[in-house]
């Protein structure tokens, strides 16, 4: 027997059968195509290294082969019309059967929507203007046009268990709250292990998204690119057109800047900048910098500012509660303060928890003392984390302002409503958020006003006729927005399946109606507050949709264990992987580790301790209210 049957190696291809193949390719396709096969290649020399003994010529033939089968399956699938002088080639595949999904955004919404779609069945293409995946997580040291972005120092703040992957927890030596550099080493993780990036095509822009000529009938839409390195992304000659059957609009919500205008601001001499364009305190050492706003954003560069500048005010117009990543015995604050009794009663006693945050807040640190006491109650707004806020306006390197009356006419000082006035200033920072856009698509499609978006369940725009256009990610959770994507993509991708249906326009109308008039009621008016949801409440909901949501009685009956957990422990995302449809085998044991997961890295080396929320007060006193509750209606 030769070496080639050994190994069982296929026949390899003719020289003419592989041009053959080839020549039926745009050359942007075989760009593509190449690019895939740099990736399969990369992937067999994995394999290949750890099991066989191949000689180089076998196994250039296997890869050969691996490949142009691949093609093959692509070529099948594919539904490639190029516009070249606005002359349309449409390559209609011969057989299709399999629906097509173009996904715009290969941040970390981009991947889930990915896997989603490869998982039901669908083929996903993931378009991405950067050269990675990781979205505003892969730390750029230039604000990109277009692109979220963090600071050099930013550290999430969910906590690893909170905004894990519902199928695949972090390691367990990750730290609790990561910084963006090893939040982009999981990301790399999720998308090795699903093999996510093979179908991601980096380096292109996507210019526009508008329905096909046949959307009527098919519900199809034309997805147009160029590539992302054009000097002016604005040009039409070398767009490409691809038609796909669904669209999933994953390009984040936090890349446009918001920017605000004074009195007088146009006199400024100074430094202005947007949070978004902030990476590092290099070249602010001894400035005086004023930060207007104090969302995360304004709060993360306040402190990190407060250790270099010469002297930093953070001025804000309504103050605002100061919560701590570190909660009560130094467990992560979100794993501390959810779980589903802890959810029933923000839902039906918001007072009590009102009453309770502000209680833990004022503990440490006396809000009115410290010039930040707000008007409103702390869950009328989204929460603001920084658990060094208070310690850099002990040590006086930050000072508290109110809001900005005017800039004075000398281009240097600033003065405030209370009648205060800084006579140099030399840097400005508006850390004021951001603009809801999709610079790509028709407003008349979705239409942003003042950060408002019509989208049923902040998914699907309602009227349209069919149901394949999906936007992920955009929500702002109290709480991680990670596992809610995730919720979204699983439910887009069935109901592109055509396996999910979504209720009549007017039945989704009212619902939006409804959901915006009680954001409306609750939350402070703020364009910062247009698309605020409770995590748990809201994932529960999409749960529902997807028919994942787990039935805690049962499992109180069949797995006293779990359902406790359930119960009473921490809202991680696995608990959406025991029930429906793609349930994850290790999604039981994922929930029961997760306290040995957030433990390991403080304390590797003792032993597992009981979990804290056994003794979390707020889980007590969430059981006492429901007995009460229960006592009062049925005794
Ligand atoms: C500073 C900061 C910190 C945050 N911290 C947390 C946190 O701790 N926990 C949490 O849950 N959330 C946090 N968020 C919210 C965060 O936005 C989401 O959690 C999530 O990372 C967003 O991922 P995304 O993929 O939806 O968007 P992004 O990460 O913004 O990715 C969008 C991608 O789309 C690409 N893109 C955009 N336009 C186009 C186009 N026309 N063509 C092709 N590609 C395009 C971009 O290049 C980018 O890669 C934070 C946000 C900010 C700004
Ligand atoms: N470390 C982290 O994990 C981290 C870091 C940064 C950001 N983030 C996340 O990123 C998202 C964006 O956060 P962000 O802080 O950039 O924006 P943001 O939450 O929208 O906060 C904007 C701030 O600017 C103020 N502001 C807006 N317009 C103003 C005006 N005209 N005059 C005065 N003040 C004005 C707002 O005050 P009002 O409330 O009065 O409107 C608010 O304090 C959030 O989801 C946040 O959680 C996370």
């Amino acid at each position: 027997m030769d070496a080639k049957s050994q190994l069982e190696l296929p026949t390899p291809p003719t020289f003419s059968q592989m041009m053959e193949d080839l020549d039926i390719m745009t050359s942007d396709d075989k760009i593509f195509k190449l690019f895939q096969l740099e990736q399969l290649i990369d992937q067999c020399e994995d394999q290949s290294s750890s099991s066989s003994n191949r000689t180089p010529v076998e196994q250039t033939y296997w890869l050969i082969n691996k490949f142009l089968s691949r093609l093959k399956t692509l070529q099948d699938l594919d539904t490639t019309i190029t516009t070249q002088n606005d002359a349309i080639i449409e390559q209609t595949p011969s057989e299709k059967t399999m629906r097509t999904v173009a996904i715009i955004g290969g941040g970390v919404s981009g991947l889930i929507c990915i896997k989603c779609c490869l998982e039901a069945g669908l083929v996903p293409t993931c378009y991405e203007m950067t050269n990675d995946i990781g979205g505003l997580w892969n730390y750029d040291a230039n604000a990109v046009d277009g692109k979220a972005s963090v600071m050099k120092s930013t550290v999430i703040n969910t906590s690893k268990e909170f905004m894990a992957f519902s199928d695949y927890p972090a390691p367990i030596e990750y730290p609790n709250y990561m910084h963006n550099t090893k939040l982009l080493e999981y990301f790399r993780m999720y998308a090795k292990q699903f093999q996510l990036t093979n179908h991601i095509r980096f380096r292109t822009f996507i210019t526009r998204v508008q329905p096909a000529d046949d959307y009527e009938q098919t519900g199809a839409w034309l997805v147009y690119s160029v590539n992302a390195e054009e000097a002016d992304r604005r040009t039409t000659e070398n767009e490409k057109c691809e038609k796909y059957d669904a669209v999933m609009l994953a390009t984040g919500h936090h890349a446009h800047p918001r920017w605000v205008d004074f009195p007088g601001l146009e006199n400024f001499k100074g430094t202005k900048l947007h949070s978004w364009q902030y990476k590092t305190p290099h070249g602010f050492e001894d400035k005086v910098v004023v930060i207007i706003g104090i969302g995360n954003s304004g709060g993360d560069m306040v402190v990190e500012l407060g250790r270099f500048a010469k002297q930093v005010y953070l001025s804000t117009r309504r103050g605002s509660w100061v919560l701590n990543r570190v909660g009560p015995n130094g467990w992560p604050a979100d794993l501390y303060s959810t779980s589903t009794v802890a959810c029933t009663v923000q839902r039906y006693f918001p007072w009590l928890v009102n009453k309770l945050l502000e209680r833990d807040m004022s503990k440490r640190f006396d809000h009115e003392l410290y010039k930040m006491k707000p008007k409103h109650r702390p869950l009328q707004q989204h929460p603001c984390m920084n658990d060094d806020l208070p310690n850099r306006i002990l040590c006086g390197s930050v000072i508290v302002k109110p809001d900005i009356k005017e800039f004075t006419a000398d281009g240097h000082g600033i003065v405030f409503t209370d009648g205060s006035k800084l006579d140099h200033v030399d840097c400005v920072l508006m850390a004021t958020g951001f603009s809801i856009a999709f610079p790509y698509l028709d407003e008349k499609i979705i239409s942003v006003q003042e950060n408002h978006v019509r989208l049923y369940e902040y998914v699907w725009p309602s009227h349209m006729k069919h149901s394949t256009l999906a936007v992920m990610g955009l929500v702002q959770p109290w709480g991680a927005i990670n596992p809610i994507t995730e919720l979204q993509a699983r439910w887009a991708a069935k109901v592109f399946k055509g396996e999910l249906k979504l209720p009549s326009r007017s039945k989704m109308d009212e619902d939006i109606d409804d959901k915006a008039t009680k954001m409306r009621e609750r939350y402070v008016a703020s364009p910062r507050h247009t698309v605020q949801v409770d995590y748990m409440e809201h994932c529960d909901e999409l749960a529902d949709h997807l028919g994942c949501r787990p039935n805690i009685l049962n499992f109180l009956k069949t797995d006293f264990k779990l359902g406790w957990k359930l119960l009473f422990g921490p809202y991680t995302p696995y608990r959406y992987r025991l029930e429906g449809s793609r349930k994850w085998a290790g999604a039981r044991e994922a929930i029961l580790t997760q306290d040995e997961r957030v433990r390991y890295p403080l304390c590797a080396a003792q032993d597992n301790k009981q979990g804290i929320e056994w003794t979390s007060m707020f889980s007590i006193i969430a059981v006492v209210v429901l007995l009460f509750i229960v006592v009062r209606c049925f005794v």
